[in-house]
């Protein structure tokens, strides 16, 4: 009688990375797909990074999502990038190839247009968008956001330089306008993204009034139970509408699912299945 296969190995990896759901949604992807995997978390400190993701490899894992603070990081650790990835310097999926190099794709843009078009049915071509952060995470949004063609790309960064770097690096793409968080003025715009790690640590970037009027859409990449301190924020100023990234979580999750095993799976389910927890 055959053996049952052992599974295959995923995780991911970041830190901190206990407040996860990707084990959940990958776990729901591999039962509805019928993938034989395993999906772990990998709680991994910045200075060790390097060291134990490639332990990690060559202890059996075949892909990793990365996740706070290692995206920029792990676009240094792969021996190449996908052209998204490129452009993003910044990665968030890792695959081991055959031959055992290790690729490096960035679904965080897609994943996060897919949740603002097709789960919330919001236009981006046109509109006025001021994005908070200007780390990995933000990185790997601005080309799919550039392709809809906003009127109005801003980026606000606790550290102006940082923020200014950004600009120059997809200054090709269009216009981005930066400045800190204190320079940010109205009129209000029509999408507030908050990209920053902020709601991490129960804090939200200190900004000025007349940012969110009764139009403005308040989107915060981080998710979690309740409020985010960046959404309690957006409903006090009577923002018209708020949203958690639990979408972005899941497409960009099924984006990466699709790179590993060939299938894209159905993410409804698992949106019904975390609006519960949310
Ligand atoms: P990620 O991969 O989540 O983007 P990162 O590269 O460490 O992680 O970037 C974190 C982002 O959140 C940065 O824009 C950071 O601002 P700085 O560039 O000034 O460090 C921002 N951030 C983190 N904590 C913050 C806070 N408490 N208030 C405002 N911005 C914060």
């Amino acid at each position: 009688m055959n053996q049952p296969q052992e599974p295959d190995q995923y995780g991911v990896v970041g830190h901190p990375v206990t407040h996860s759901w990707s084990p959940f949604i990958h776990g729901m992807f591999a039962k509805s797909t019928a993938q034989n995997l395993v999906y772990r978390l990998f709680d991994i400190p910045p200075d060790n990074f390097r060291r134990e993701s490639l332990r990690l490899f060559t202890s059996g894992v075949r892909g990793l999502n990365v996740t706070v603070p290692h995206k920029q990081a792990a676009a240094e650790l792969v021996n190449e990038l996908t052209p998204r990835a490129a452009r993003a310097q910044a990665v968030n999926t890792i695959t081991l190839r055959d031959d055992t190099t290790l690729l490096g794709d960035n679904t965080d843009g897609v994943g996060l247009a897919c949740d603002l078009e097709q789960n919330l049915k919001l236009q981006l071509a046109g509109k006025r968008i001021l994005m908070l952060g200007a780390g990995g995470a933000v990185r790997g949004v601005l080309g799919p956001l550039f392709e809809r063609e906003p009127l109005e790309l801003m980026i606000a960064n606790r550290t102006v330089k940082r923020a200014q770097k950004l600009a120059d690096e997809f200054a090709d793409l269009g216009t981005i306008d930066y400045c800190s968080f204190e320079e940010l003025q109205g009129p209000p715009y029509d999408l507030i993204i908050n990209g920053t790690s902020a709601s991490l640590q129960g804090e939200t970037p200190a900004l000025p009034a007349g940012l969110v009027g009764e139009h403005t859409i308040c989107y915060d990449m981080a998710y979690g139970r309740g409020h985010t301190p960046f959404t309690l924020w957006a409903k006090s100023l009577n923002a018209g509408r708020t949203s958690k990234g639990w979408g972005m979580l899941v497409e960009q999750a099924a984006a990466s699912f699709l790179i590993w095993r060939g299938i894209r799976p159905q993410t409804r389910p698992v949106l019904d299945a975390l609006a519960q927890h949310s």
